[in-house]
């Protein structure tokens, strides 16, 4: 398998995202982000008790970063844009921070001058905190035209050179872990029910929150296609993340349980960007506490994408569960369990450190799915990865690595021979870098960051290996 076994065209690069690479959280005029404010007030919740503060100082070295990625070989790299750092008030009329966007248009202009597109996320989690003490952030529909004016700024400014726009990354992790469990930013959930929140209600606010985020996503679209995209002549995409699940038996209630576990992770972004509205299913279990489109707004989302980014990592079996009256939360309401064993086996190597189970045929999986069940999308994979460790030792040998890439592009090639428009596939990560509540604990980079020494990078094997793939023709 090398780059010659996918078409032409085909895109390969490596993601990133902007708290997890930047630093410089406090320089160049940028405005806290709702991560600045749980990593310095509840550095319990991070497992190192570090932060993004330097992460890995990409704000200074994006040069270093970009020619590693010549070296390799990389047609393409995905990013994201901290919305505080342009707008450091996270609204038009707290001011726009020229020296934030100056950094931006400089990182374009090195990746081009390289030969490699940039493919930029305008949401990856940092919420600007202003916005957040304003009126709560994504659970107010005030965040629509919060998030419009930002999109249409970064458009305006950026987009003569940028021709991949992705609105939101992963709204479920956002809404899951900030509106469910409560791990994450803005640490709400029902209380009692987990020692993880402040407050919230997550019977509710998980499917307020998504609806606004479905609806802001919908908005920069119709911003996008109206005044930039002839112009301009760029696609503009969300990006979601679906696990492949496999039923936990043969029995009809588990095969549902399954169909209805993709109903509510998934389909949850999926129907309403395919169709306009909800999954039935959902709306049958959740009921009046799932928010309705309107008909303008259904209009508005249905169709809102020209094509879909998915994240796949892992997968896993699904079991039918009773479903608890009374107590459903976004967490419970499709009434499935999830679980990586059946009989004692595991659904595939653990390969990761905490989460990720190598199943590589599941991505295959995942793109026939999408192609059948929502109309044959175009399709960026735009994550994919493997963490190990962070024990202190430079450990630059990572097999585990190369072979799940390896297995995840051979079963990617083989849904595009099935007639799947995948146009391109980037890796999670280019380099080490800040994983959330894991902190620096996990590495998922190719390239290793010597974080105690002046941020030094070196070529892992899987780099190198990524370099000889992309280089046989
Ligand atoms: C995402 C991911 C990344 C993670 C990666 C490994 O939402 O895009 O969470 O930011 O670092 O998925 O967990």
């Amino acid at each position: 398998l090398n780059r010659s076994s996918f078409p032409a065209d085909f895109v390969f690069g490596t993601a990133s995202s902007a708290y997890q690479y930047e630093g410089a959280a406090f320089e160049g005029g940028r405005g806290p982000s709702v991560w600045d404010t749980l990593t310095h007030r509840h550095p319990d919740k991070i497992a190192d008790h570090s932060n993004g503060d330097v992460a890995d100082d990409s704000y200074h070295r994006y040069k270093e970063d970009v020619a590693i990625m010549k070296d390799i070989g990389f047609d393409a790299y995905r990013f994201s844009i901290s919305w505080s750092r342009v707008l450091p008030k996270g609204n038009l009329k707290g001011g726009m921070n020229q020296e934030g966007v100056t950094y931006y248009n400089n990182l374009i202009n090195e990746l081009l001058s390289k030969g490699i597109q940039p493919f930029i996320t305008l949401f990856h989690w940092d919420l600007p905190q202003a916005l957040e003490d304003a009126y709560g952030g994504f659970l107010s529909p005030l965040i629509v035209k919060d998030f419009a004016d930002y999109a249409e700024l970064c458009f305006r400014e950026y987009g003569d050179r940028v021709k991949h726009w992705i609105t939101f990354n992963e709204p479920l992790s956002y809404i899951i872990g900030g509106y469910g469990t409560g791990g994450s930013p803005p640490m709400r959930c029902s209380k009692g029910m987990a020692a993880n929140c402040t407050a919230g209600d997550s019977g509710t606010e998980p499917y307020l929150a998504s609806h606004n985020q479905i609806l802001a996503h919908a908005a920069a679209v119709k911003i996008y296609r109206e005044k930039y995209q002839v112009s301009q002549k760029g696609q503009i995409g969300i990006t979601l993340n679906a696990p492949w699940v496999v039923p936990l038996s043969q029995s009809e209630a588990d095969k549902r349980a399954a169909s209805r576990a993709l109903a509510f992770i998934y389909g949850w972004f999926m129907e309403p960007l395919n169709s306009g509205t909800y999954p039935i299913v959902m709306v049958k279990k959740v009921g009046g506490r799932l928010p309705n489109f309107s008909k303008l707004q259904s209009l508005m989302v249905k169709g809102s994408f020209d094509f879909i980014g998915l994240n796949y990592y892992t997968s896993s079996y699904v079991g039918s569960s009773p479903c608890l009256r009374g107590v459903g939360n976004a967490l419970t309401d499709s009434c499935t369990h999830s679980t990586v064993g059946r009989n004692g086996v595991l659904i595939g190597p653990k390969v990761g450190v905490n989460w990720v189970y190598s199943y590589p045929e599941g991505i295959q999986a995942l793109l026939e799915y999408t192609k059948r069940k929502f109309n044959n999308p175009t399709i960026y994979i735009t994550e994919n990865g493997v963490d190990e460790v962070n024990d202190g030792k430079k450990s630059l040998v990572d097999k585990v690595r190369i072979n799940y890439f390896n297995q995840h592009l051979f079963y990617l090639q083989r849904a595009i021979r099935n007639g799947v428009k995948v146009k391109g596939y980037f890796a999670w990560s280019l380099l080490d870098n800040f994983e959330w509540n894991a902190g620096y604990s996990v590495r998922f980079g190719i390239v290793y960051v010597d974080y105690k020494n002046r941020q030094n990078r070196y070529l892992k094997s899987s780099a190198l290996w990524f370099k000889r793939f992309l280089h046989q023709h």
